[in-house]
């Protein structure tokens, strides 16, 4: 009953990760094509390999199964791959983030990379009825010039892209690291982002807010402290929470656990994400069902959820509306 409820939700996906869409079989398949040799000879050993102790466990793994993407093809493929999930699932709208320098710094052309991701988001408008955006991630542990040459190389390709983001590993490389890649990427027009409190403390989302004027908070988990929480508050930014992979990465120790609620009471805005859902064991509906049944969440709580991927989604507010709309014609005859 639930499960079917939250199938049919009309929803956004607001913190993915392309590179962490690489199904085993795909990438098996595009390593073959490539004539690339990965360091796992079968699915069924790689999928072995997908026990994680911390984040940085997890990013070896994720690097190195991105770095089968040679071709523009192949950018292409994950991305539809994802893309048709994404309309089985009634995801109406998703903002992909995608890691530049994951495949520059391999000698892959920024451009290979960006029109291979953005084809396949056309093409999914044009054929899935499935809209989405694409924010480009700085990786936080290479260097402050290594974001500014991503900025740059990004520049002809503007059109193509809505914000910029920062992921990797986050202990050790603040947001402070990157406030004046960010300030520069703000006065190029894009939209600022960034993971901050997952592993991180709370003063990680503090810099991430005053020095990167970040609108989302990807993932956010440690953000409680009570003039923190009031500033998140204030600024009516929302948290993308990514429940199995908190629980993947031992961020959290059992998804009954989860911070979630105590975020919702205290009046933060939720929504819920896949992360990479290659390698944390499921997609957006999966981290609905499995946070619906941990913590017996309600249907007005599921759809609140929908509601603020919406509202906090990076799109205009014609078609946040039309969402929306949808959403609610939705409730109304299925409630
Ligand atoms: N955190 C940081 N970097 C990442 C993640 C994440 O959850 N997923 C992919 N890159
Ligand atoms: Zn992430």
């Amino acid at each position: 009953m639930m499960n079917k409820f939250i199938s049919l939700l009309p929803k956004a996906e607001l913190h993915l990760h392309i590179e962490g869409t690489f199904e085993p079989e795909l990438m098996f398949k595009i390593a073959q094509r490539n004539n690339i040799k990965l360091e796992f000879n079968s699915v069924e050993e790689l999928k072995k390999a997908y026990q994680f102790d911390c984040l940085q466990d997890f990013l070896n793994i994720y690097y190195a199964g991105a770095s089968v993407l040679i071709h523009e093809q192949d950018c292409y493929d994950l991305t539809w791959a994802y893309l048709e999930e994404c309309a089985k699932q009634n995801v109406r709208h998703t903002e992909i983030m995608f890691d530049p320098q994951t495949h520059t710094e391999r000698g892959v052309k920024f451009e290979t990379v960006v029109k291979g991701i953005s084809n396949a988001c056309q093409d999914a408008k044009d054929k899935l009825n499935v809209s989405s955006l694409l924010i480009m991630s700085y990786l936080r542990h290479l260097s402050e010039e290594s974001a500014f040459k991503t900025l740059e190389e990004s520049l002809p390709y503007k059109h193509l892209i809505k914000a910029v983001g920062l992921d990797s590993s986050e202990m050790g490389n603040p947001p402070s690291k990157f406030q004046r890649v960010f300030e520069a990427s703000i006065k190029e027009g894009y939209i600022p982002v960034a993971h901050a409190g997952e592993e991180g403390p709370a003063e990680y989302i503090w810099e991430a807010l005053n020095l990167l004027k970040i609108k989302r908070i990807d993932h956010g988990n440690n953000c409680f402290e009570d003039d923190l929480i009031e500033e998140i508050k204030k600024r009516d930014i929302a948290l993308t929470v990514c429940p199995l992979s908190n629980t993947a990465l031992r961020v959290v120790d059992d998804l009954k656990n989860h911070p979630v609620l105590k975020m919702m009471e205290k009046g933060l805005k939720v929504t819920i994400n896949s992360d990479d859902p290659a390698y944390f064991g499921g997609q957006v509906n999966e981290n609905y069902i499995q946070l619906q049944k941990a913590l017996n969440l309600t249907k007005d709580q599921l759809i609140e959820f929908a509601e603020n991927s919406f509202k906090y989604s990076l799109l205009g507010q014609k078609e946040k509306d039309d969402f929306l709309n949808e959403l609610n014609s939705f409730i109304k005859t299925y409630h």
